[in-house]
């Protein structure tokens, strides 16, 4: 079975973050991004994933060459010369995605994190014997996505509204979808949207079926949604592998540590805390819903809450770094700063206090 992930886009609101690695790249959850979502194909049974890309995908296939030999899956991208939104790119792969096997295949929004049910979705779509199956689930605000009205027996979709101004339905897109071949037959090699143009297509033909999908979901290409993306992942894993979280004194609520971290005398983490590989956390530090990346070192007493430690950074003793502070690769927060909701770029030295949110350059 074969897989398409759409990763174009330049992660512009996962700034500074994305101004070191392409979105798809950025950890979460102590593994890039993607890797949640190459693992769950490859368990679902793809040998093949073709990455849709429209800038540097070097450094993609440079970093996945390793995954591809590790997972037993292959890695391939397919490069465009001009953005092709989210249904060119499929047009551009057609001949990759293709083959005599006739089996469908998966296609996927990179920014989305969920438990990825594929093997269900293949059932799903298997019994209901349409062109499209598409994942949705329930969220407050639908306006900012794509809206899926459905017959809530079938799963069939009446309706398929992206970004609606008026409110249709709370039910949205989730960017996962299993397609029949015949799909590509729909696209042309222009830049073309799937949400507006193929699906309510597909769906004026009653063919296009929608499963709600189980456990948690969330876009994680801003910040705060990254951070509450965590809690809801964490959640998640409590309760398929809790062996994978951290325990003791000094945890409260569901922590991932590396196991190449070295977690300090006196310190309190959690809830909801990721701490990456080679990390260091010194003595007293107090660590809450943040994600502090690969070579970051937390220094003496320092605190850290609601925000992101971009990769090799560092935070000063008796710093507080705290309400959605971004910190990029390799910051230097000075001992006893305060910063609040500062969105650093990569490789500054912060030597006074961000006292309201701001980014600093
Ligand atoms: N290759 C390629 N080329 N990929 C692209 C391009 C492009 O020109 N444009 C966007 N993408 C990729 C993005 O990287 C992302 O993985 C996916 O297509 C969706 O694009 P977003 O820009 O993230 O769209 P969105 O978040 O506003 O809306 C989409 O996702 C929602 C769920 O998060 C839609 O699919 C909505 O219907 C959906 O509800
Ligand atoms: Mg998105």
């Amino acid at each position: 079975m074969k897989a398409l992930i759409l990763v174009g886009g330049f992660g512009t609101r996962l700034r500074p973050l994305t101004l070191s690695v392409p979105k798809p790249l950025v950890d979460f959850a102590n593994k890039p991004m993607i890797l949640h979502q190459i693992e769950a194909l490859k368990d679902a049974g793809v040998t093949e994933v073709v990455l849709a890309i429209n800038y540097q995908p070097e450094v993609m296939l440079n970093f996945l060459k390793d995954f591809e030999a590790k997972l037993g899956i292959k890695i391939t991208c397919s490069q465009e010369t001009e953005p092709l939104g989210t249904a060119g790119p499929l047009a551009l792969a057609r001949d990759k995605l293709l083959d005599s096997s006739n089996e469908p295949f998966f296609v996927l929004n990179s920014d989305v994190i969920s438990e990825y049910p594929l093997k269900a979705m293949i059932e799903f779509h298997k019994s209901h014997g349409g062109e499209a199956s598409i994942m949705v689930t329930k969220v407050d605000e639908p306006s900012k996505y794509g809206v899926v009205v459905m017959e809530e027996s079938t799963g069939l979709v009446e309706r398929f509204v992206e970004k609606p101004k008026i409110f249709v339905g709370n039910k949205i897109n989730a960017g996962i979808y299993l397609l029949n071949p015949q799909v590509l037959d729909r696209i042309e090699l222009r830049p073309t949207s799937i949400e507006k143009e193929v699906f309510p297509a597909i769906a004026g033909e009653r063919r296009l079926y929608a499963m709600v999908l189980p456990g948690f979901w969330m876009d994680i290409g801003q910040p705060r949604d990254y951070i509450a993306g965590l809690r809801l992942y964490l959640d998640s894993l409590r309760k398929r592998t809790p062996s994978k979280l951290v325990s003791g004194a000094h945890v409260l609520g569901n922590v991932l540590v590396h196991d190449t971290a070295t977690i300090g005398e006196g310190c309190l983490i959690g809830p909801d805390v990721a701490v990456g590989p080679g990390c260091v956390v010194e003595s007293g530090v107090r660590l809450s819903r943040c994600t502090v990346m690969r070579g970051a070192r937390i220094k003496k007493h320092a605190c850290v809450s609601s925000s992101i430690v971009g990769w090799h950074s560092t935070v000063g003793q008796w710093a507080r770094v705290e309400n959605m502070t971004i910190l990029g690769e390799d910051v230097h927060v000075g001992d006893e700063i305060y910063t609040n909701g500062g969105v650093v770029l990569p490789h500054k030295e912060i030597k006074s206090n961000i006292v309201k949110p701001e980014i600093v350059m």
